[in-house]
């Protein structure tokens, strides 16, 4: 596999998921009892990417905390013998080969990943947003991965998504290559009705040429007067094109107050000693509600 390197932005403010997020990142919200932050950097390990950068910004420091060792926390494990707690919490901190950098001011994706520039250096690279977890058997970064090693040219995650998310998203100008694969010549961030090329929006994940660093230093601000990520793919897009990989794998956008109680009930489903009384309970509430 040609990708070595991800990038998870974490930086933004969250204002979606307040107060939730007013002192603490919405990326370290928790899905039953693993911040989604975890989720991502699980999925980056599984398709075989261990350097991480995680961009941050003030008041974020608890997602380095939470990827450290803490000797207190693992002495008291160890003095009750609790070895499989230990166990875990030690496997956090050694997962990855994880780093962090600061974006300093909020002012959109496309300049949180301008940030990872020196990380990145002259190398396609894997994009993760922290907010969005996926959850499948098939991670979806390594989907993309695996497109880029086939295609090399720029890659983004998409789905179809009812016109609502469109005009919150994004819209892709797509050609369809094969049952997972589109070629997308064009795209656009949050458009009005009258600019939707198609329903597919990019969701939460892409993979980069090192070029995209370039173009975002040479874009005006876009949509929310923010640097967007999307403006400068929409230049890859226009010259080079890039592709689309209708990926697999339950999405989560924890960015959302509805994103989070779904994760925590599909996850909840999923997890052997909850599944039971979740259900039981899921049920119950199912027969209130009639
Ligand atoms: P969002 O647009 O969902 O994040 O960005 P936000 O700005 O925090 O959301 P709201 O609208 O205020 O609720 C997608 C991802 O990009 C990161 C976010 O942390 C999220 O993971 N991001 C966004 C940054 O790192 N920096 C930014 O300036 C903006």
């Amino acid at each position: 596999m040609k990708i070595r390197k991800a990038v998870i932005t974490a930086a933004g403010l969250g204002t979606r998921v307040l107060p939730a997020s007013k002192a603490m990142p919405k990326e370290m919200i928790p899905i039953v009892d693993k911040p989604a932050i975890q989720y991502i950097v699980e999925e980056c390990v599984k398709t075989g990417i261990t350097d991480i950068l995680i961009i941050l910004s003030r008041g974020k420091h608890v997602v380095e905390d939470h990827f450290d060792r803490s000797p207190d926390l693992e002495k008291r494990l160890s003095e009750s013998g609790k070895d499989d707690v230990l166990k875990e919490m030690i496997n956090i901190a050694h997962m990855a080969n994880l780093t962090y950098v600061r974006q300093q001011e909020q002012l959109g994706l496309g300049h949180a990943v301008l940030c990872a520039e020196n990380f990145v250096g002259d190398e396609p690279f894997a994009v993760l947003y922290g907010d969005d977890v996926i959850i499948g058997e098939d991670p979806a970064i390594a989907q993309l991965c695996r497109a880029y090693d086939r295609y090399e040219k720029g890659i983004v995650g998409i789905r179809e998504v009812p016109t609502e998310d469109v005009m919150r998203y994004s819209s892709m100008k797509v050609e369809k290559l094969d049952d997972t694969c589109y070629g997308i010549s064009d795209m656009i961030e949050k458009p009005k009705p009258e600019q939707i090329f198609s329903n597919y929006s990019i969701l939460g994940r892409c993979v980069l040429p090192p070029e995209i660093f370039g173009i975002l230093k040479t874009i005006p601000k876009g949509a929310n007067n923010e640097l967007q990520l999307t403006d400068a793919m929409k230049i890859l897009a226009n010259s080079e094109g890039m592709i689309g990989v209708d990926f697999t794998g339950n999405r989560y956008d924890m960015g959302n107050k509805l994103g989070i109680l779904k994760a925590a009930i599909d996850i909840g489903l999923s997890r052997p000693d909850l599944k039971d009384e979740l259900a039981q309970y899921i049920k119950l509430k199912a027969e209130e509600l009639g």
